[in-house]
């Protein structure tokens, strides 16, 4: 069964741990995941953007085939359905499709717009019992073709959005999607210390988890952060893994294609980035 991601992100956020959220694009990455989770007994949150909703052909298909797998694979370990970045129309359709976890990504509207979205879904998350994620402060590079700027976000406007009673918080701490540029200059910890002391026992997340220091995520975690996601690192490593696999020509030789042994070097590819982060986190024996 799918779980809110509240009760893993309370204990993390207690524990000084982060659960990882992993996106995933189709049934192998879910199947990598999963299995994964289970074996470290690390509770995990898959994220799922709009266009990866898309490709797998809607919100619907992805949660009947998340809440299956779950169930035929025996997975025991809590495990939530999230929407990274959705649009207000995006989060109202999951909700629909049964997913257990929501995130609105208001952060580029005026701060008053985002407060008032926010609150309508903060509403029917609670009704549901679904956990919502907002955001403030655009988090820079691209996602799913959206580009935004690395921003710190203004922890007055955190604290105001944390107040609406949302279940977890995304601020801006120069963290940027997919890979990091040679100039970054790092993550804020100033900011993320500011936003922590006034959001109290807010589980703050980190977005762009892919390339950030250990030292770094480490000492994120130390200052309130329960939540990192990460899918580039998943991305690059698939493709790495699928790469040497044809550059081989095992699949071309013998019986022919078999798209069951092209995919399995990236699966277990997969398998691999999610159990150094799981443990560079601190979930692992968590569930
Ligand atoms: P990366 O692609 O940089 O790992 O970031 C993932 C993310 O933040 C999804 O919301």
């Amino acid at each position: 069964m799918l779980v809110s991601a509240k009760d893993m992100l309370t204990k993390a956020k207690a524990g000084k741990y982060a659960v990882g959220q992993f996106n995933i694009n189709n049934l192998e990455w879910t199947k990598s995941i999963l299995l994964t989770a289970q074996e470290l007994q690390s509770p995990v949150i898959l994220g799922v953007s709009e266009g990866a909703g898309k490709y797998m052909t809607g919100f619907k298909t992805v949660a009947a085939m998340v809440d299956a797998m779950v169930d035929s694979l025996g997975i025991t370990v809590p495990v939530a359905l999230h929407l990274d970045h959705g649009t207000y129309e995006g989060a109202k359709a999951c909700i629909e499709a049964g997913f257990s976890s929501i995130m609105f990504d208001g952060s580029h509207y005026p701060i008053d717009e985002n407060i008032a979205k926010t609150k309508e879904l903060v509403a029917i998350c609670n009704e549901k019992g679904i956990s919502l994620e907002a955001e403030v402060g655009a988090i820079g590079g691209e996602e799913d073709g959206v580009i935004g700027k690395g921003e710190c976000a203004d922890p007055a406007e955190c604290k105001a959005i944390a107040d609406l009673g949302v279940t977890m918080l995304a601020a801006g701490i120069g963290n940027i999607h997919g890979k990091y540029p040679d100039n970054w200059e790092g993550l804020s910890f100033e900011t993320l210390d500011a936003i922590q002391k006034l959001t109290g026992d807010m589980p703050l997340v980190l977005h762009g988890g892919t390339g950030i220091p250990a030292d770094m995520i480490k000492k994120a975690i130390s200052l309130g952060v329960a939540k990192i996601n990460v899918n580039t690192e998943c991305q690059l490593a698939f493709q790495e893994a699928t790469r040497k696999y044809i550059e081989e020509g095992k699949d071309l030789q013998g019986k022919g294609f078999d798209p069951r042994k092209l995919l399995a070097p990236g699966a277990e590819a997969i398998k691999a980035t999610v159990k150094e982060k799981m443990e560079l986190f601190g979930s692992v024996g968590k569930a």
